[in-house]
């Protein structure tokens, strides 16, 4: 049986990864600022996270969700301490489309409409229910979705009032950062506005921390930055630092009711193990302190850098933009300077998104790497 062959490689093959450093099979050593989409939180196989893995293999690696697992709760508590969120309940399931696809039918439930708003160059995942397609994304719809989800402009708050008065709206979801298209992100204007209309609308708010969660914008979710409170916020990514887990974040006044939301997989053993160890780390090396920190050292030097037009985000979910492409960039630095980063939608964007525990030498290594590219 072959692969279906929907992702273009890069010709490297990872067999070990330590702290911000992947290995292939020929034992070259890359920097890894990219962290497999955003996923590597607290540094690749952290001996803490390691550790408490192997411990939990050793007892019970799955369960049913028929039975109690404590780890399910400790990872609810120790989740609302660290972000601040203990005004709501935790659905725990596997992935990021698994949490906003959970997020939108609690939505349906809630007020029995079914018309979506999301934004322009947004990313929800590849759902049935949400996905931003976008020309610019090249990420097709399926067609039975197209007319359930209207895709408005960013911070303009006029046209989500449009749609809202047409009361067929259960829900308007937007990412705390974007991501995948490009790292633009709603005002505080925007997004208590936003929060104002849902709830005066009766509409589910909900805000995609996937990729901006976490502590990567240098905050524990980025929608700390406006001083709001959705009703529903979901998880995934850095929650497992690349052990699958989602967790969708309800508040109180959504109810639950038995047999509402499920999964066979969601809140296993391993996973909440994993998920309890990333906070841990979190809290324990002070690693937002850290994101806080490198961010501005990244953006003090960038700066320095002529060929760059423009800085985009936040903490390290950040991006530098030029007035060309950057494949080439991209293709430079990792075979010839051993360096992993992301691109974007836009396809002029280079982006970084490494483990919270990268540190301002690892930042150098870049920046000198990037130079050289850029001046040859
Ligand atoms: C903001 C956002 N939401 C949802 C997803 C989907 O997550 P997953 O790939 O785990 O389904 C992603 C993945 O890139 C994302 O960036």
């Amino acid at each position: 049986m072959n692969l279906f062959d929907v992702y273009p490689l890069y010709n490297v093959t990872p067999v070990k990864a330590v702290g911000c450093y992947v290995y292939d099979v020929n034992n070259i050593k890359y920097l890894d600022l990219y962290g497999g989409h955003g996923v590597i939180s607290v540094g690749h196989s952290h001996p803490d996270y390691v550790q408490k893995l192997k411990n939990q293999l050793s007892q019970i690696g799955f369960y049913s969700n028929s039975i109690q697992n404590p780890l399910q709760k400790q990872l609810a508590t120790k989740l609302g301490e660290v972000s601040g969120c203990n005004n709501y309940d935790l659905f725990l399931c596997n992935s990021g489309a698994e949490a906003n696809e959970n997020a939108l039918k609690l939505a349906s439930f809630e007020t029995g409409k079914k018309r979506i708003i999301s934004f322009k160059n947004s990313f929800h995942g590849r759902t049935s229910a949400a996905v931003a397609a976008t020309d610019n994304l090249k990420i097709n719809a399926p067609l039975n979705q197209q007319q359930q989800v209207a895709f408005l402009p960013l911070n303009n708050i006029d046209l989500v009032k449009e749609e809202l008065s047409k009361n067929d709206v259960c829900a308007v979801i937007i990412e705390g950062i974007q991501g995948v298209g490009g790292l633009d992100e709603g005002t505080t204007n925007f997004f208590q506005s936003l929060q104002q209309i849902c709830n005066e609308n009766k509409v589910v708010f909900i805000v995609d921390e996937i990729q901006s969660g976490y502590g990567r914008s240098g905050k524990f979710f980025a929608f700390q930055h406006h001083n709001i409170q959705p009703d529903i916020i979901t998880v995934a990514k850095g929650m497992g630092n690349g052990f699958p887990i989602g967790g969708v974040l309800i508040k109180k006044n959504i109810q639950a009711k038995y047999g509402m939301l499920g999964t066979t997989f969601g809140g296993n053993h391993l996973a909440c193990a994993a998920a309890i160890s990333v906070l841990e780390i979190i809290q324990k090396e002070q690693l937002i302190k850290n994101t806080n920190e490198i961010s501005s050292y990244f953006v003090e030097e960038i700066k320095k850098i002529p060929q760059i037009k423009k800085v985009k985000g936040r903490g390290l979910m950040l991006g530098v933009e030029f007035d060309f492409e950057v494949a080439e960039i991209r293709k430079k630095l990792i075979f010839e300077k051993h360096i992993f980063t992301g691109g974007a939608a836009n396809k002029k964007l280079l982006r970084i998104l490494p483990p919270l525990s990268v540190t301002k030498q690892q930042i150098d290594t870049f920046m000198d790497a990037l130079k050289s590219i850029l001046d040859n």
